[in-house]
């Protein structure tokens, strides 16, 4: 907008008048220094204002205060069971220059866990409410110019609650920012993109909000000069506003800049253009500068043919990540996190969930510079996991106050395409659940914030969705067991992501030769096999995900729970253990077996043959143990010692022998469709009626050895308790199967059951005890065989992996040659080692910054006399850093281990462990790094911090 002359002359000379300052621009300070942390509250706030009353140890920044432990072994695993429940404080002293006399000064927190209320000399100057999003102080009015100021930190987290370990503490950045009375608002340049991808328009525009804040009482006249610079840093399109800004107010403005023929930001080719966007008063002097990223490209989220990314189909093949960088804890880490996702990125994922609250700002900058999309969510559940415990404050300002920090903050990424306001949030009547009106109310402010993104959320009841509770969304997720499918019957033209599947759980390095029956068999506490063949009752195993995945091309794809393990929620262990077992790589980041199943199926660029498990079974000699193999191909053949053991096909699924059920007749005590029970259709029942313990019988026809017994219920399965018996004559019976009822959720459970059993008859007769659901005492399918088979539930596994259930232990060597269509494309092997002689050290990289944050990551293992890791070392090693770096933490992915992350003393576990190594911040030098364990040679390696 162009003012008249005059006024404008007027308006500037007022400006002038209202700004006494010099225009010094004063950079910001990112806090990482010189900070202390007191544990427990302080009597009062005075004991901050001096080092000596204050009683704390220097922190390294940022800083969860909880993840060195002590483990509780006590507690529940939920949230990890370390002590991030409490108070804590933390100091440090502001050099605020003279310079800043007159200017606006503000503290930008990325993350603070939880409750923090902010103390400058000794007066409270802010406070924020969820622990997940960023926010700003404005200390303008308390701080002290050319002076030092002394910064307290209050954090509570007594009133947080969480499913997962939140950390506790500054475990993001902290900035001290100075500006001039005129600037730019926080995250106040947003830049979007316009185009359209179903109509096939390109982005060829970049379309800038701008947000000014006055803090003089004088209107006054700005020039805002922009610059799109293309990914080679090159000028491609400039702009000059004039506006003016509303005295004592935020003025927004507009901008659109043309750019013909942009590089397209995509998963393939990640391009970024930056938007330099200034702010001058009239004189042409400046008054602050905001440099942003952002991309072109088009996207859309369609109901019948999923993702759309650049005018081609995108299948989404994501990974839901907690923030927790594992033994790091919650303490932010730009090398950590990238890690994290290259590591993710080689299984061929293009997509990560945020589950479920914000990232930090600098995994969304990654995502943007590695190609991968994102679905960014501001809440889990809207009352206790949000910090509402007593619901309090009420829900509508305070969530505006989440969302719009998010979504402000998150807008100009090119890698976010979903705002997720919510994962899994109840139905209406727990607490502040799920109605019409408040998801309508959150999803609408939020497209006030950015109209470029559909605002989704991640739901779980497929009972809620026949209200109008998902009206006001663009786009739902669903998480597990196809719950997808109800929805899109009821809302058929709104588009589904997958948004949590598998939740498949595994053990690095474990493997149980006795296979598991049904995928809640978990064998031993506290490991879970990495045959992976388990899951989480509500949840299904990688490869029954993938058929879903290729059968309903609608679904825009899938969101594996999860990339990597987390510390917390370690189901099926809760209780017990501290970390997870859902993770596709272990908590150090060691790759579990199942990553390779995910490269093989979701990356056609390189070809993957990996083999399982060892092949260390001192003990089992002739006796079975079972070999599987990951390929990208179709066929590979097993070698043992040299000795074929034949070639194996994916999709050759198991003879089982006939299902004796098929011939059989069936009769029940009440309900008229016995036969429907037998006829091998899921979609078909026998529904028992009214009577109180009604009965199948089941007449085979002749006397038959019975082995397996597979029961598909018209209900949930844990809902009845029965009782199975057998009959030569159909009068003397046998009771062999006494199965009672399991208290869950109403949408949770399985309605597939296997029993094994050793007997023989001719009658079988399934009786009905109870039954706690509201689905009417029935079976969908029976089976029944005479030889023990698997349940078919697994027969997809076949379709995905290649599988020898029946190979005969012998020590030697077992080599696996795959094959692409006749070609060879790849072998594994795996070797009966000897006992370990030594350790080994194996760093990640061998020279890294000397900046204090790009960790050493090293891996220990115990070899044999030919150098070969022993899979099942647990030797415990010693570990000690010397020269230009520090000890920071170890770990060995063991869920179930309480010894502490900041322990230099760790057990190999099965096979690993992981040592981190903090570079020391200055000139660089040699790391030196030893490992230590009694009967073992030791091993020192070196690494050049520069
Ligand atoms: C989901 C939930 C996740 C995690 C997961 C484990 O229902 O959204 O946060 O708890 O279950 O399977």
């Amino acid at each position: 907008m162009r003012l008249p002359i005059s006024l404008r002359t007027l308006i500037v000379a007022l400006s002038l008048l209202a700004i006494p300052i010099s225009w010094a621009q004063i950079p910001a300070q990112l806090l990482d220094e010189g900070w202390l942390f007191h544990a427990g509250d302080l009597e009062s706030v005075a004991d901050a204002q001096t080092p000596a009353t204050f009683a704390g140890e220097p922190v390294h920044m940022p800083h969860d205060w909880a993840a060195a432990g002590p483990f509780d072994p006590e507690e529940h695993g939920g949230t990890g069971k370390l002590p991030w429940k409490g108070i804590g404080w933390y100091r440090t002293e502001l050099d605020i220059p003279a310079e800043a006399e007159g200017q606006r000064v503000y503290l930008d927190f990325d993350g603070a866990m939880a409750f923090p209320v902010i103390y400058l000399n000794g007066e409270e100057v802010g406070s924020w409410d969820y622990g997940y999003t960023p926010f700003r102080i404005d200390i303008t009015d308390h701080v002290k110019a050319g002076e030092s100021n002394v910064l307290a930190v209050k954090l509570d987290t007594q009133k947080w609650s969480s499913r997962w370990y939140p950390g506790a503490g500054l475990y993001r950045k902290v900035t001290l920012v100075f500006d001039q009375q005129i600037h730019f608002a926080n995250w106040g340049v947003g830049v979007s993109t316009d185009g359209d991808e179903l109509l096939g328009l390109p982005a060829e525009n970049a379309i800038l909000s701008i947000e000014v804040e006055n803090h003089t009482d004088a209107e006054t006249a700005l020039v805002i000069e922009t610059e799109i610079l293309d990914p080679a840093g090159k000028t491609v399109a400039t702009e000059t506003l004039e506006a003016s800004a509303l005295s004592d107010a935020t003025t927004h403005l507009g901008m659109e800049l043309h750019v013909a023929n942009p590089e397209l930001w995509d998963v393939d080719s990640p391009k970024l253009y930056a938007a330099k966007v200034k702010l001058l008063d009239s004189e042409g002097e400046l008054l602050d500068e905001y440099e942003t990223n952002f991309g072109f490209r088009t996207f859309a989220f369609t109901a019948d043919d999923g993702f759309h990314l650049n005018g081609r189909r995108v299948q989404l093949k994501g990974v839901n990540l907690h923030s927790d960088l594992g033994p790091l804890g919650m303490a932010f880490n730009y090398h950590a996190q990238k890690r994290q996702l290259e590591i993710m990125m080689e299984m061929g994922v293009n997509a990560i969930r945020t589950s479920h609250n914000p990232p930090a700002k600098e995994l969304l900058e990654l995502c943007d510079e590695l190609g991968l999309v994102v679905w960014d969510e501001v809440f889990d559940k809207w009352g206790w996991t949000a910090g509402r415990d007593d619901l309090t404050p009420p829900l509508m300002p305070f969530a505006h106050r989440q969302i719009e920090n998010t979504l402000k903050r998150d807008r100009n990424h090119p890698s976010v395409v979903i705002w997720s306001i919510g994962n899994e949030v109840q139905g209406g009547d727990a607490g502040d659940g799920i109605t019409p009106e408040r998801t309508a109310m959150l999803a609408g402010f939020a497209r006030t914030i950015d109209a470029h993104r559909p605002i989704a959320m991640a739901c779980h009841i497929p009972p809620l969705t026949n209200g109008e509770n998902f009206a006001s969304l663009d786009l739902a997720g669903w998480n597990y067991a196809r719950r997808y499918a109800r929805f899109r019957s009821v809302w058929p033209e709104k588009p589904i992501v997958y948004s949590e599947s598998a939740s498949a759980f595994s053990t690095r390095g474990y493997y149980d030769p006795e296979l598991a029956t049904r995928k809640s068999d978990y064998g031993k506490p506290y490991e879970i096999s990495s045959y992976d063949v388990t899951a989480a009752y509500w949840s299904d195993v990688p490869d029954k995900e993938f058929e879903l995945m290729e059968n309903d091309s609608y679904v825009a794809g899938e969101f594996v729970w999860t990339g990597f393990d987390y510390i917390g929620e370690p189901t099926p262990y809760d209780a017990q253990s501290r970390s997870s077992y859902f993770g596709i790589v272990d908590l150090c980041g060691f790759l579990k077996d199942r990553f390779f199943i995910y490269r093989s199926h979701w990356r056609e660029d390189v070809d993957t043959t990996h083999i399982l498990p060892h092949w260390n079974w001192e003990g089992r000699e002739g006796k079975n143990v079972p070999v599987f193999v990951y390929t990208n191909g179709d066929s590979a053949e097993l070698f043992l010692n040299g000795e074929s053991l034949g070639m194996r096909r994916k999709g050759e699924r198991p003879e089982r022998g006939p299902n004796l059920a098929a011939s059989a007749t069936a009769t029940a005590s009440s309900g008229e469709s016995a036969a429907l029970a037998i006829d091998s259709e899921l979609s078909t029942a026998w529904i028992a009626g009214e009577e109180d313990q009604p009965s199948l019988t089941i007449d085979l026809g002749q006397l038959h050895p019975i082995s397996t017994i597979q029961l598909e219920t018209n209900g949930k399965e844990h809902f009845y308790a029965y009782v199975i018996e057998t009959s030569k004559n159909g009068k003397k019976w046998k009771q062999i199967v006494e199965k009672g009822t399991e208290d869950l959720e109403e949408w949770q459970g399985v309605t597939r059951i296997l029993h094994q059993v050793e007997a023989e008859g001719r009658y079988l007769r399934i009786s009905f005890a109870e039954n706690l659901g509201e689905s009417e005492t029935g079976l969908s399918d029976v089976k029944v065989f005479s030889n023990p088979t698997t349940n078919d539930y697994y027969d997809v596994t076949y379709d995905y992996r290649l599988r020898w259930d029946e190979v005969t232990y012998q020590p030697g060597e077992l080599k696996a040659v795959s094959y692409k269509d006749g070609e060879v494309i790849g072998e594994a092997t795996v070797e009966t080692t000897g006992k370990p002689v030594a350790l080994r050290l194996t760093p990640e990289k061998t020279e890294v910054a000397a900046d204090g944050q790009e960790f050493v990551y090293v891996t220990a293992e115990a070899v044999d006399s030919k150098g070969r890791a022993y899979p099942l070392a647990d030797n415990e090693i010693t570990f000690s850093v010397s020269g230009a770096g520090e000890f920071q933490a170890t770990g060995n992915g063991d869920s179930y281990s309480f010894v502490s992350f900041s322990s230099p003393v760790r057990k190999l576990f099965y096979g690993k462990a992981q040592l981190i190594v903090r570079p020391l911040a200055g000139n660089g030098g040699t790391i030196t790094i030893t490992a230590e364990a009694e009967g073992l040679e030791s091993a020192t390696i070196e690494v050049l911090a520069k």
